[in-house]
């Protein structure tokens, strides 16, 4: 088999990339190690940046997020039983964000490109990539019990994190740079209206919570929990109960409660592989670059980075310059950057750590009192959330 491009991966990054490449009239093919079914339940992010949203938009898949996504002006931080509302469009220029799970984007991007796009391989595993630094780069791939090849003209890795791409990269010319937490976010699906129109952001010496939804009918809702935790352990009233004391106030709100559907733990960590770029093989999303769920980069980050590769390759194809694919790991880089540091920042400021000290209460109380009384403070939030230009 040969293609133009060889996409590894049928996540957010790699479906999207696929899309953006059929409207461009550049030829692909994606190869998924897993099932449909199992691309299309997987629970994970749930907010879209609005460039996020606009490039799904732009490339013909915003349709069904447009008639049934929320677009959210704003969050709640919630601390010292207090409550104080960010306002993004007034402190942005206008800017918001969408509310719209990954699961349902994937769904559409899947469905889009199984009518009209370029073949869409489930159950076929990328066993390595090969000759990256020529001009003939290669995945060798297991299908249906068979081993194949793709030949390509370039290689995208939007294999997440646990994929192979990175690894034809050679040690010697890579850097990680890595940063854990001692904790992570057991998050429930539950079938009640979400007790708040927008998301709730709570900080409390018993650590984070976070209320977000999925639509008007499905609560999103998750608790830092220690590092290791299994979700098995913990009771569905005992979760609530948990909820409601972290989101309490001083005033009359409450927390409902409904039938849980889902639970699952997810562990926190910052990561980022440079270069993102070797040769004809070139990282994007998961594959190059994690951060910690806080703030709800990850998806976002994966988006931005198949947008800047889209372009530079069309720039390529329609001017003869390789000048924007050269540049693709330095750009994404920027990026990925400013993120890492946004989602570094909302998780010191909302989680409490296991050894700390009375010292770092007050510290984080200062922080999220800044926020709330300097409208320079409250900007910079709100510039992050709603995201970092492309570029
Ligand atoms: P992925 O979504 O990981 O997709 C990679 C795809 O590649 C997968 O479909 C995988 O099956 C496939 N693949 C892997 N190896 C191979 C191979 N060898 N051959 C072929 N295919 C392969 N972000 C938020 O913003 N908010 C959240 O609440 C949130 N929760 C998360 C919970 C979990 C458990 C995880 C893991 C991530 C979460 N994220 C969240 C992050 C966000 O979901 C990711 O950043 C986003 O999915 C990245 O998209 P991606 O396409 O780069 O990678
Ligand atoms: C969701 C996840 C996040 O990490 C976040 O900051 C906000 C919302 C969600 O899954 O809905």
């Amino acid at each position: 088999m040969r293609t133009t491009v060889g996409i590894i991966g049928a996540g957010p990054a790699g479906l999207l990339l696929a899309r953006l490449l059929h409207s461009a009239g550049i030829d692909a093919v994606v190869l998924e190690s897993r099932d449909r079914a199992y691309v299309e339940r997987r629970q994970r992010a749930g907010i879209l940046e609005q460039g996020t949203a606009d490039a799904l938009r732009a490339a013909g898949a915003g349709e069904r997020m447009d008639r049934e996504g929320l677009r959210h002006d704003g969050i709640e931080l919630r601390f010292d039983r207090r409550r104080h509302r960010v306002d993004f469009p007034a402190l942005t220029g206008g800017r918001s964000v969408m509310v719209y799970a990954q699961t349902e984007m994937c769904k559409d991007l899947i469905a889009l490109q199984l009518e009209e796009g370029g073949p869409l391989l489930f159950e076929a595993e990328a066993l390595a990539v090969e000759d990256a630094d020529t001009d003939a780069p290669r995945i060798r791939f297991r299908h249906e019990g068979h081993e194949d090849v793709l030949e390509c003209a370039y290689v995208v890795g939007c294999d997440g994190f646990w994929g192979v791409a990175r690894q034809a990269i050679p040690a010697g010319l890579t850097r990680v740079f890595e940063r854990t937490y001692p904790f992570g976010w057991l998050g429930v699906l539950a079938d009640v209206p979400p007790s708040h129109d927008e998301l709730v952001y709570a900080r409390h010496d018993r650590g984070f919570a976070l209320l977000s939804m999925r639509s008007p009918a499905v609560s999103r809702l998750y608790l830092q929990v220690p590092d290791g935790t299994d979700a098995g352990q913990w009771g569905d009233e005992a979760i609530w109960d948990e909820l409601e004391r972290r989101f309490e106030t001083a005033d009359d709100w409450r927390l409902a409660r409904g039938p849980i559907t889902q639970k699952s733990v997810t562990p926190m960590r910052s990561w980022v592989h440079e270069p993102m770029r070797h040769g004809r093989l070139f990282l994007a999303g998961d594959a190059a670059h994690i951060v910690p769920p806080t703030g709800a980069k990850g998806l976002n980050l994966a988006a931005g980075d198949v947008v800047t590769f889209a372009r530079a390759l069309t720039h390529q194809r329609d001017t003869g310059s390789s000048e924007l694919l050269d540049a693709y790991s330095q750009t994404c880089l920027r990026r990925v950057w400013q993120a890492e540091r946004f989602s570094y920042d909302m998780t010191t400021l909302l989680h409490r750590a296991p050894g700390a000290t009375p010292f770092d209460d007050r510290l984080q109380l200062a922080r999220l009192e800044r926020i709330t009384s300097s409208r320079a403070a409250e900007t910079d939030l709100a510039e992050g959330y709603t995201g970092f230009p492309l570029g």
